[in-house]
């Protein structure tokens, strides 16, 4: 969260956050996390007590809106034309009240669900491309809202119905609304290193270029694939994962591509592969590098041409689709190696994006992932919503993170589920646990490994040691490391 200087004048708080806000909303930061610090420096610019965005669901029609100091943060929702909310998104006036309780528009409906007591209001519609987006409204400011505050948050409503149009909660041009999508902006982190990631991710996104993904495991990769899919114009069609490493090696060309019907034995229908499934959207070719040589060679046609032939199939078909891969491997060295086909490396990384490991991402960003998970499983979960210890903080931040993101995710799940307290201590995190596997050349300060071993032979033995421990369980090994279990697998056999 940003500090606000106390000596900072009502004009600077003003000026400065309705120059940010733009960028803010641009950024697809994680979307509760955005629309709970924006309302937070939109009171305190008003000098008002609570503010919140409404965002019209284009779907649905309703009103959905998150209040920042809310206990339970589940979705508020009002239907439009409902409240005086509802009724700036119905007729798009904008509304002042100096005691809302004298207005018959008012209902009192969701002062009784919240506990909390409205008694001015200031409502603004929010719209743009063409459409209503939804409302702002700020409620509580001592003596009442001058004509000055009007100005301000009729300004800040028309800079967010632009913002909006940047995003992937873009609405349609003829109907009111946004699109408010599952998973769509869930990211969270403002480090440098991150902003400069999301700056690339927009840019590629409003292209069709094909875009490699590059980083350690647990850094995103599959999260940002999917955010260039749904910040792209293709975010309407499908959007198709292929894991590489689960394609089976005898299937994979009529995975990717279908069959036609007698192609081989056991294929008694046309099937469609993967390729046209994405028609018209992103398919994603996700642990890239898990390819075999072999395998290589029939993507490759399709990657440069997009043309292919259903197995058994004579038609050649021309598809739009848009490729995205990921890999944590160093295709670069692969390629050197004879382990990857230097055409198909260069075909594919038209736009490399390499995703910063956690440990280089400084501590506001692990802090800020570490609390986005706790909110996301506490709710999750059912349990009361929890902080954490200093201990824990300074345990977060002194961690390595060899699993990045993931691993955060999976140690605050882990605490989470296991806390009894409202405070998560540094114990509950487990973390320096993690890193003693006990088995061959462990000690209680680490795993000890000649130097002489090569980065696979220590990869296998960290993973031996990792499932030793874990009592040969290698699911709950998977998730101590903080991969998946198919990784797990093939680092075990080397
Ligand atoms: N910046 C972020 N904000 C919020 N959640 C994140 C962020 N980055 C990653 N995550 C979460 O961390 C987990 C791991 O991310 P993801 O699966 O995309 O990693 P990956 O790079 O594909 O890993 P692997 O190489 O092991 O497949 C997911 O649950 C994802 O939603
Ligand atoms: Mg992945």
């Amino acid at each position: 969260m940003l500090a606000f200087p106390s000596q900072m004048s009502d004009d600077e708080r003003r000026f400065e956050l309705l120059a940010d806000l733009g960028a803010m909303i641009a950024r697809e930061v994680e979307l509760d996390e955005l629309l709970a610090s924006f309302a937070e420096r939109v009171a305190r610019a008003v000098g008002a007590d609570r503010a919140s965005l409404w965002l019209i669901d284009g779907a649905s029609g309703e009103l959905r809106a998150r209040v920042a100091d809310q206990v339970d943060p589940d979705d508020l929702r009002l239907p439009v034309g409902r409240g005086i909310a509802g009724h700036v998104a119905r007729t798009g006036e904008a509304v002042a009240l100096a005691d809302v309780t004298a207005d018959p528009r008012w209902s009192r409906d969701f002062d009784e669900r919240t506990g909390y007591r409205t008694r001015s209001m200031l409502c603004a519609p929010v719209e743009g491309g063409g459409g209503r987006r939804g409302v702002i409204q700020v409620l509580n400011k001592p003596g009442g809202f001058s004509a000055r505050d009007q100005v301000f948050v009729a300004a800040l409503a028309e800079q967010i119905g632009r913002a909006l149009e940047y995003t992937s909660l873009r609405g349609d041009r003829e109907r009111p609304g946004v699109a408010v999508r599952g998973r769509f902006n869930h990211v969270v982190g403002r480090s440098p290193a991150m902003q400069a990631v999301y700056d690339v991710i927009v840019s590629a996104a409003q292209t069709d270029a094909t875009v490699l993904l590059h980083g350690e495991t647990g850094t995103g990769k599959g999260l940002f694939a999917r955010a260039i899919h749904v910040n792209s114009e293709r975010r309407d069609a499908p959007f198709v994962h292929v894991d590489c490493t689960t394609l089976p090696a005898n299937l994979v060309e009529s995975e990717l591509f279908g069959h036609e019907r007698g192609a081989f034995t056991g294929a008694d229908a046309r099937v469609i592969g993967k390729v046209e499934a994405a028609a018209g959207g992103t398919l994603f070719l996700d642990e890239l590098g898990e390819i075999p040589l072999e395998l290589q060679g029939k993507l490759l046609r399709w990657v440069q041409e997009r043309r292919f032939e259903r197995v058994g199939g004579r038609e050649t078909i021309d598809s739009d689709v848009r490729l995205v891969a990921a890999t944590n491997r160093d295709l670069a060295a692969m390629v050197k190696a004879g382990g990857f086909r230097s055409d198909l490396y260069f075909r594919v990384r038209v736009v490399e994006i390499e995703l910063p490991p956690l440990r280089a991402r400084g501590d506001g960003d692990i802090l800020g992932l570490a609390e986005h998970f706790v909110g996301v499983y506490c709710r999750r979960h059912r349990k009361a919503a929890s902080t954490f210890s200093d201990a824990a903080r300074a345990a977060l931040c002194a961690h390595p993170w060899p699993g990045n993101v993931r691993e955060l995710e999976h140690a605050i799940e882990r605490a989470i589920v296991l806390g009894r307290g409202l405070v998560i201590d540094d114990r509950a995190l487990g973390l320096d646990r993690d890193l003693v596997p006990a088995a061959d050349g462990a000690t209680a300060e680490g795993v000890v490994l000649p130097h002489d071993l090569s980065l696979d032979d220590i990869e296998r033995r960290y993973a031996t040691a990792a499932v030793e421990r874990a009592g040969g369980n290698q699911s709950a090994a998977a998730r101590t490391l903080g991969i998946s279990r198919n990784k797990l697998a093939r680092l075990l056999r080397g």
